[in-house]
């Protein structure tokens, strides 16, 4: 069929919403007055046009987190949208490239704030010839929120500010333990998004069958059995879950402590339950396809790079470093070309675990170290946000297909604004 065109409007705003029985309304920064923004679908083929109104007192664009869209239309640090003012995104979107995206804002040194103020929606691009198409969906957007003794979303504190901000609250779907229903024996799809600031979440749902059939950037080859998905900021999975509602084991969505790195101390918190999955009834087991998608590996590498993940501590106005060296808007890290293999090692030199991000692309991770020693990936899988725990390594290759300025930097947004981000320069 031809191509379709997406035409939609987006406005960043203050908006009041009632949270709490007997408390003022909260104010939150919303697009078009939604936590999260809209829910954004297209085809794979459309050609897209969204205009944005930044009704906000400060700076801001729109980033299309993990799009293949071109570099001055993905809502970079350079390409302010000053307050009062507006802008259209205009983009196609590529054969190939349905997956579960999303869009949040980027402006330099107020991304962190915008997104944990209430600033991101989820962008879902589909395909005609999709393996799961008869599947029912889920759409889990997963963020946190931290409130303070007025009931207020509560600014950082300096804690917050190195080790990423973590709220009192997950919330699904901008809501708290939603219930979401499942038949013994139903297969459904679900797109699950971690856009929280800066919490690694180890999901599990402990009672049912979990199959990971997709990633970032798309299906995987074959669906692969798994007991639990490692989501870090930023990062999406696809999963098909089959409802089995044996005794004894939790219902829910489990988020599992985890050991965000060897300057967190303990295993952080107990199991958090961010959703029960209550049975309504039974039903016929859907087909899961034996196979999903081809994807062809990365041939070798025309360029290898090593990226370093640092912290200085001893400097608290340049903490968070790539290379030694805090984010300049002016400064060209990398120097890349069109259609080349690049090979990088992302080699971490610090305490706590910092999720590696790049614009305009979609990488494979080839291998990682684990306790320092090598390990081959087990299988194929496009990304645009991979966890680097701390003091590993973690070797991936991608392309970038058009020419332009892409970020990279870690997904940990109090850190990115603290200058843990640099460029690559496309020609
Ligand atoms: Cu979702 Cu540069 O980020
Ligand atoms: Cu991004
Ligand atoms: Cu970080």
């Amino acid at each position: 069929g031809g191509a379709g065109h997406l035409v939609g409007q987006l406005a960043a705003a203050p908006v009041q919403l009632p949270l709490l029985p007997g408390k003022p309304a909260t104010t939150f920064w919303a697009y078009n007055g939604q936590i999260p923004g809209p829910a954004i679908v297209a085809w794979e083929g459309d050609e897209v046009r969204l205009q944005f109104t930044n009704q906000l007192s400060q700076p801001s664009t729109i980033h299309w987190h993990g799009m293949p869209v071109p570099a001055e239309q993905d809502g970079n640090p350079h390409d302010p949208v000053l307050p009062g003012q507006q802008r259209t995104y205009h983009f196609e979107l590529a054969a190939g490239s349905a997956a579960s995206y999303w869009y949040h804002p980027h402006p330099h040194g107020h991304t962190a704030q915008q997104a944990y103020m209430g600033l991101a929606g989820v962008f879902v691009v589909k395909s005609r010839h999709d393996p799961l198409a008869h599947l029912p969906e889920q759409w889990l957007v997963l963020s946190d929120l931290k409130l303070d003794a007025q009931g207020q979303i509560a600014a950082n504190s300096a804690a917050d500010q190195h080790d990423g901000r973590e709220g009192q609250f997950v919330l699904v779907n901008g809501g708290w333990q939603p219930v979401i229903a499942l038949a013994e024996g139903e297969r459904q799809r679900w797109r699950i998004w971690n856009a929280s600031s800066a919490r690694i979440l180890k999901l599990a749902l402990p009672a049912h069958e979990v199959d990971l059939v997709g990633t970032d950037g798309g299906l995987i080859a074959v669906p692969r059995r798994i007991d639990t998905l490692l989501l870090s900021p930023g990062e999406r999975a696809e999963i098909v879950i089959t409802g089995r509602f044996a005794a004894g084991k939790a219902s829910a969505l489990q988020a599992l402590p985890y050991q965000r790195g060897k300057a967190m101390g303990k295993e952080q918190g107990d199991i958090l339950t961010l959703a029960t999955i209550k049975r309504s009834g039974s039903k016929a087991t859907a087909e899961l396809p034996a196979t999903l998608r081809p994807i062809a590996a990365l041939g070798a590498p025309a360029v290898k790079r090593v990226v370093n993940f640092s912290e200085n501590m001893a400097d608290p106005s340049a903490m968070f470093l790539i290379n030694g060296k805090k984010f300049d808007m002016n400064r060209v890290d990398f120097s890349g070309k069109v259609g080349q293999v690049e090979e990088w090692d992302i080699v971490s030199q610090a305490h706590m675990d910092h999720p590696f991000h790049i614009h305009g692309t979609q990488f494979q991770v080839l291998a990682r170290t684990d306790d320092g020693v090598w390990q081959d990936e087990a299988f194929l899988a496009w990304r645009d946000v991979v966890n680097i725990p701390a003091g590993e390594t973690v070797r991936l290759r991608f392309v970038q297909q058009r020419p332009g300025l892409r970020m990279f930097h870690c997904h940990i947004l109090e850190h990115e604004d603290a200058g843990m981000m640099a460029t690559l320069d496309v020609r």
